[in-house]
C-alpha cells in the first residue's frame, strides 16, 4: 500500500525526546516548551506564540481571546475542518458560512461582506491543503467593520502571501502538529499572536485560568489543553528541518502537477500568483461529467494498493448541526460538488518519485475507463 502520509522523523526527534524522558522533564514545564514557542513565532513572523494540545484547541483558544457575547457571530468557510465551527460552539457564539472559491478551494471573500451583521466579531480565513487564503480582501473587510482576522494555518505550514508566512498574516493564528501536518508533534497545536492581551488570555485559558495572585482561585472557565515538552522537543527537532520538509512537499505537487497536466476529468490544485502553495496534500477533483464520485475513484485506488482520503464535507451538510438546528436550508454548490468529487492523493514526506509515477499512472488509467472517456459528445 502506497500510504495517504507518513510523517519523516529523524535522529534529532529521538535525542531530544529522549533528554526529556532521561531528565524528567515530561509534563507541560521543561525547556522545550518555550522555545519551541519562541521559535514557531519567529518562523511565521509572529511576536508570541502558545503551544497546545492540538490545532483544535489552538482554535478554540483564539476564539476565546475575544471579548464575546452570546449570540456572536465569527464568518468562516464551510469548506474545513469540523473543528472552526466546534471552537465557535464551544465558546458560545455562531459560526456563519460563506462558500469555498472554485480555484483555490479556501473562502470564497467575495461572499464575506453580505455575511457581517452587527454581530460578528470575527472572520476565520483557512488556508485550505497548503494554498493560502485571499487575505488582502479579508485585511480590507476587517479593517472596513472592525473585526478580528483569526488565521486557521493547520495545513500551511511555510506556504506564503506575498512573501508573507502564513500563521504571520492575521490578528491570531493557528496550528496543529497533528502527524499527518508538515511538521508534527505527534499531537499539539499552537496559537500565535502579535497582541500581548491576546497571547496573556491565551496562556491562561490553556490552563485552567489559573490566576498569578492566588493559586487554586478561579474568576473564568478554562480549559487543559497544554502540550507536553516530550511534544515540543519533538517539535523543534521538526523544526529545524523545516525547510527542507517544505521543499520536499512542493517536488511532491510540482510532480504530480506536471504528470497528470491535462489530463482530462480532473481538475489539478492551483498556485495564484500571489501564493505560495506547500501542497500540504495533493488535491484533485474529479469532474462531475466522468461519471464518477470520488468514493468510487478511491475504491478502484485502493485496489491497487493506493490509499488516498475524501475531501471535507461541508461544515452546512454536518448531520450534528442540523441537529442542533443550524445551517438547514442553506446551500453552498462549490463545497458541496468538491466535497463530492474531491480527494487527496498519497501526498507523505517520504514518497518516491517511483511512487507518484505509479499513483499519477494508476489515476490516468482509471480515468481513461470511466464513462467520460468513452463518451464521444464530450471529449472529441
Ligand atoms: C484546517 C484544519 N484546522 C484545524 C485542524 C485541527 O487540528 P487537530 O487535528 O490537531 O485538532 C485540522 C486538522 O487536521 C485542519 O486540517
Amino acid at each position: 500500500m502506497i500510504p495517504v502520509n507518513e510523517p519523516l522523523l529523524g535522529v534529532k526527534e529521538f535525542q531530544y525526546a529522549a533528554e526529556c524522558l532521561k531528565t524528567g522533564w515530561i509534563s507541560s514545564a521543561g525547556k522545550f516548551i518555550g522555545d519551541f514557542e519562541e521559535r514557531w513565532a519567529e518562523y511565521c513572523g509572529m511576536k508570541y506564540g502558545v503551544a497546545v494540545s492540538n490545532g483544535t484547541a489552538a482554535l478554540q483558544v483564539a476564539i476565546g481571546c475575544l471579548d464575546l457575547k452570546p449570540g456572536d457571530e465569527v464568518i468562516m468557510p464551510t469548506f474545513t475542518i469540523i473543528s472552526c465551527a466546534l471552537a465557535a460552539i464551544y465558546n458560545g457564539v455562531k459560526p456563519v458560512l460563506v462558500d469555498a472559491d472554485p480555484g483555490t478551494w479556501t473562502m470564497d471573500v467575495s461572499q464575506i461582506e453580505s455575511r457581517i451583521t452587527s454581530r460578528t466579531k470575527a472572520i476565520m480565513p483557512v488556508h485550505i491543503y497548503g494554498h493560502p487564503c485571499d487575505m488582502e480582501s479579508i485585511w480590507e473587510l476587517a479593517r472596513k467593520y472592525n473585526l478580528t482576522v483569526i488565521e486557521d494555518a493547520a495545513e500551511a505550514h511555510g506556504a506564503e502571501h506575498k512573501g508573507k508566512r502564513c500563521g504571520g498574516l492575521g490578528d491570531i493564528s493557528c496550528f496543529s502538529f497533528y502527524a499527518n501536518k508538515i511538521i508534527t508533534t505527534g499531537e499539539g497545536g499552537m496559537v500565535l499572536t502579535n497582541n500581548e492581551e491576546f497571547a496573556e488570555k491565551a496562556r491562561s485559558l490553556r490552563n485552567l485560568c489559573f490566576r498569578q495572585d492566588r493559586r487554586f482561585y478561579h474568576t473564568e472557565l478554562g480549559h487543559n489543553f497544554r502540550m507536553t515538552n516530550i511534544q515540543a522537543a519533538i517539535g523543534i527537532a521538526q523544526l529545524e528541518r523545516i525547510d527542507e520538509l517544505v521543499q520536499k512537499k512542493r517536488w511532491i505537487g510540482q510532480t504530480y502537477s506536471e504528470k497528470l497536466d491535462n489530463v482530462p476529468g480532473l481538475i489539478l490544485p492551483v498556485e495564484e500568483p500571489w501564493a505560495k502553495n506547500v501542497y500540504w496534500m495533493y488535491a484533485v477533483v474529479l469532474e462531475e461529467n466522468i461519471g464518477m464520485e470520488a468514493i468510487e475513484f478511491m475504491e478502484r485506488l485502493r485496489e491497487h494498493g493506493i490509499d488516498t482520503r475524501p475531501f471535507f464535507l461541508g461544515i452546512h451538510e454536518q448531520p450534528v448541526f442540523h441537529k442542533m438546528g443550524l445551517f438547514k436550508n442553506e446551500r453552498y454548490p462549490v463545497a458541496e460538488m468538491i466535497a463530492r468529487q474531491g480527494l487527496y492523493l498519497p501526498s507523505g514526506l517520504t514518497l518516491k518519485e517511483k511512487q507518484i509515477n505509479e499513483v499519477a499512472d494508476m489515476v490516468i488509467s482509471i480515468l481513461n475507463t470511466s464513462a467520460y472517456s468513452t463518451s464521444e459528445t464530450v471529449l472529441y
